[in-house]
């Protein structure tokens, strides 16, 4: 299979993402001297192999910093275990940070390269779905506290980004589906073409055809990386790519990050609250909302909050404390069908804690 190339257009900041099928020898390319890759303990054979192409290509130092999976590990403890890490290994400017693995590592890693000696450069090897399509791309990095996802960190561009499809191969299935609601997230804000492509070719994607699987990560990189371009720090159009995130941040905040409730599947019930949302305010026909709970319902995807032990006006109060929050007002992606999402600031409080109180009532 050929490696394609999507290229993320901010000047200077500019650089390429590879996706392709047992690409890890890209990295060759590279060539730094000095490697610093971090990863988890669930992909650590893949951190290996790549610390492996690296010292092959002659770097005089190449260590891995493997932490535990999960959200657990965006925390200021990791952080400072990996600024002491690369201090006490003679980081340098030149040196290069490899964040192999899913979005928490990618995210993770990117925070640390981007707080140490005021900014080393990094190179996303993302191995799940999710940060395949989403995470790894665009720069956003960060940490977690106890006030909700992502509230310290910046916006960080990788130097590149190698996609290398055959580490899905062992992505628990859950991890895959998951990811898939980032994915069909592209065709739900402006492209009702590639939605309409999903409904047809999810399985192939959730199976591992190859050719299903490439596409839909190439279309998601491209759809991304033209609104990266247009907007990199989310001033505006950027907040679209937040479609599902209001809710699901609340959802993943109240579920404690525990693995029970799972970033992807938080948006997938996010996103079926989103446009229940729209249909509420009279914005999207009702149709347009069945299909996308019947769409993430068919492949196995949460559709209701019904799992989840908080109220609604808890879940509220976690959503005014979200980044996109302005004066403590929630900010709303809303839908005026399938494939034409819009920005929303001014969402009548009563009718999402209509949304919220029903989904939590709901169940299978
Ligand atoms: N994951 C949303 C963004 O990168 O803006």
């Amino acid at each position: 299979m050929l490696t394609k190339t999507v290229k993320i257009d901010l000047g200077e900041r500019s650089y390429d993402i590879a996706i392709g099928s047992d690409i890890f020898a890209l990295i060759a390319d590279i060539a730094p001297k000095a490697a610093f890759i971090i990863t988890d303990d669930n992909v650590e054979p893949y951190a290996k192999a790549v610390q492996e192409i690296i010292l092959g290509a002659g770097a005089n130092f190449c260590e891995i910093l493997t932490f535990p999976h999960g959200e657990k590990t965006k925390s200021y403890e990791s952080l400072q275990k990996a600024h002491n890490w690369m201090l006490e290994n003679n980081v340098h400017r030149n040196s290069i940070v490899f964040a192999v693995g899913g979005g928490v590592i990618g995210d993770f890693a990117g925070f640390a390269a981007a707080t140490i000696l005021r900014g080393v450069p990094y190179v996303q090897v993302p191995t799940t779905l999710l940060s395949q399509v989403d995470s790894s791309v665009g720069g956003k990095t960060g940490i977690n506290t106890k006030y909700g996802k992502n509230l310290v960190g910046n916006f960080y561009q990788p130097k590149a980004v190698i996609t290398d499809i055959s580490s899905l191969k062992t992505l628990p299935k859950r991890e895959l589906l998951a990811g898939y609601a980032e994915v069909a997230k592209y065709g739900l804000i402006d492209d009702l073409a590639f939605f309409e492509w999903l409904e047809e070719n999810a399985a192939g994607v959730l199976n591992f055809d190859e050719t299903a699987i490439s596409y839909a990560i190439e279309l998601s990189c491209k759809a991304k990386a033209a609104i990266v371009e247009a907007d990199e720090r989310e001033g505006g159009k950027r907040a679209l790519l937040n479609l599902g995130h209001t809710f699901g941040h609340a959802l993943e905040a109240a579920a404690g990050y525990d693995g029970s409730l799972i970033h992807g599947e938080a948006v997938a019930i996010g996103t079926v609250m989103a446009f229940d949302l729209s249909v509420n305010m009279g914005l999207c026909p009702v149709k347009d909302a069945q299909r996308v709970r019947n769409h993430f319902k068919k492949l196995g995807l949460p559709v209701h909050a019904g799992s989840i032990n908080a109220s609604a006006d808890e879940l509220i109060a976690t959503m005014r404390r979200d980044k996109k929050a302005l004066d403590n007002k929630m900010i709303f992606i809303l839908a005026k069908s399938i494939g034409n999402c819009f920005i929303a600031g001014d969402v009548n409080e009563d009718i999402v804690r209509e949304i919220l109180e029903n989904s939590l009532m709901e169940s299978d």
